[in-house]
């Protein structure tokens, strides 16, 4: 149930109480209407994911969005963060496109808009086409004009009906695990390609704010950061803590909110780097979507070629059941913190609670834990907001269970429990404590507001 102290001032009256998913995660059909094949299939297929799983059927969403958008309607949210599946509706990544695909989009938006429900669109959640990953991918330069066009085809399709649009979705993530470490799609590991990556990420999200602006007069941009502490996993381990937290925290929105790279990694990206990149990265953008979980924790990798890795988080400190630790004073830090560095409005795109949900002996799933998570740390981010963070809207990470990536379907982020078998749909208690939550505030008393992002 939601606490009166969840639900108190200060709430914006236009404060926003979304939930989020993405393509891969929850689609499914994956050979179905033209789809071409993703970095993620083929990553699938290689067999290092847990269980072997594979995305091919994931939610089924594909199919059963209505449903899902009934079930958003039931929770009250005014807003659904989602992303297209680039290889839906480009094959190949680029050249014919799929009107089915497209179609499906249309589908969901005019579905979301019939509910109520305000679609924000992220370009790209980690689902590159596997033929553009086939030339290169993020290494090499074209890739951002890949994107641009991309961009464009989204915009032109759906502006008339979307204003809100996120670029990228935690770039820091998918570079470092897929160009780094190696050990998430497309698999490439090493500094060399890791810093290529970055700065054509970079690159691209800058044209394709530009390619937004020019082609959606009202829209809304931003693009989505996972922000974390970055911690020594021992007192040995500042260094690398240091240089994880300019790959994870500061790769990205430096150059693109500041116009130039954290001093860590100026020289190492300089050779990638031509005259006039950083004026190209660095587009106004009209707020910051922020994703955080917990603190993560650097060690000192001599094997790896980047010298460092992730190390584990100390024992002692309270974790979610897949053993990401537990911290909403870090969640309220990070967002006073974010709010000072980059000056722009801010979004919480993503914060949940990854767990082992199974039903009970009624078929009720009754996750106590992760309402417990949730209330820390919304009560968090409103004591960041009376602290004068400027934080307008909270997107929970997920609506449904769906596919964690290398972890497969065991690992369960949903609002709502999803029956891979059957694909029945059974909202958990979090569910209706979110809905209660999201009530209770709109009946609050508001912060006026002066202008919308
Ligand atoms: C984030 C990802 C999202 C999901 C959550 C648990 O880093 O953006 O796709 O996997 O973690």
């Amino acid at each position: 149930m939601a606490s009166p102290k969840n639900a108190a001032p200060p709430w914006r009256r236009d404060f926003t109480w979304g939930v989020s998913s993405s393509s891969f995660q929850i689609e499914g059909a994956a050979r179905e209407d033209g789809r071409g094949p993703s970095i993620w299939d083929t990553f699938c297929a290689s067999g290092r994911i847990a269980n072997h799983e594979t995305g091919d059927t994931a939610c089924d969403h594909y199919h059963r969005y209505a449903e899902d958008v009934a079930l958003m309607r039931d929770l009250g949210v005014q807003a659904y963060r989602f992303s297209v599946a680039w290889p839906r509706v480009l094959p190949h990544g680029r050249g014919a496109v799929n009107e089915l695909g497209l179609d499906f989009y249309d589908r969901l938006i005019d579905t979301l808009l019939a509910a109520g429900i305000e679609p924000w669109l992220c370009l790209y959640h980690w689902d590159l086409p596997q033929s553009l990953a086939d030339l290169g991918g993020w290494i090499v330069r074209d890739a951002a004009g890949w994107f641009a066009d991309y961009a464009s085809l989204v915009g032109r399709r759906y502006g008339d009906r979307v204003r809100r649009f996120a670029t990228f979705n935690e770039p820091a993530v998918f570079t470092l695990f897929g160009y780094g470490f190696g050990d998430s799609a497309p698999g490439a590991s090493g500094t060399d390609t890791l810093n290529r990556a970055i700065h054509n990420v970079n690159r691209a999200h800058g044209a394709a704010v530009d390619v937004l602006r020019s082609l959606v007069p009202n829209a809304s941009i931003g693009i989505i950061h996972n922000v974390q502490p970055c911690l020594p996993a021992t007192a040995a381990d500042t260094q690398a803590a240091d240089v994880l937290d300019a790959y994870w925290n500061g790769a990205f929105p430096n150059p693109q909110c500041l116009g130039y790279y954290p001093p860590q990694l100026t020289s190492a990206i300089e050779p990638y780097s031509q005259p006039g990149d950083l004026a190209h990265i660095c587009r106004r953008i009209d707020w910051f979507g922020l994703n955080h979980y917990s603190p993560i924790y650097a060690k000192g990798d001599p094997r790896s070629s980047l010298r460092f890795g992730l190390g584990a988080a100390p024992e002692d400190l309270p974790h979610t059941p897949i053993g990401w630790p537990t911290d909403a004073g870090a969640f309220q830090e990070t967002l006073l913190k974010v709010g000072t560095q980059y000056r722009l409005p801010i979004y919480v795109l993503e914060n949940g609670f990854g767990g082992y949900d199974a039903p009970d002996s009624f078929g009720r799933i009754v996750d106590t834990p992760r309402i417990d998570f949730l209330s820390a740390y919304v009560d968090a981010m409103r004591a960041a907001i009376a602290k004068g963070a400027d934080v307008r809207g909270y997107f929970v990470w997920s609506l449904l269970d769906n596919f964690e990536w290398t972890q497969g379907y065991r690992v369960r982020f949903g609002l709502v429990y999803i029956d891979y078998v059957t694909q029945k749909r059974t909202p958990k208690a979090s569910f209706s404590w979110y809905a209660d939550l999201i009530r209770a505030a709109g009946q609050t008393d508001h912060l006026e507001t002066s202008h919308a992002a």
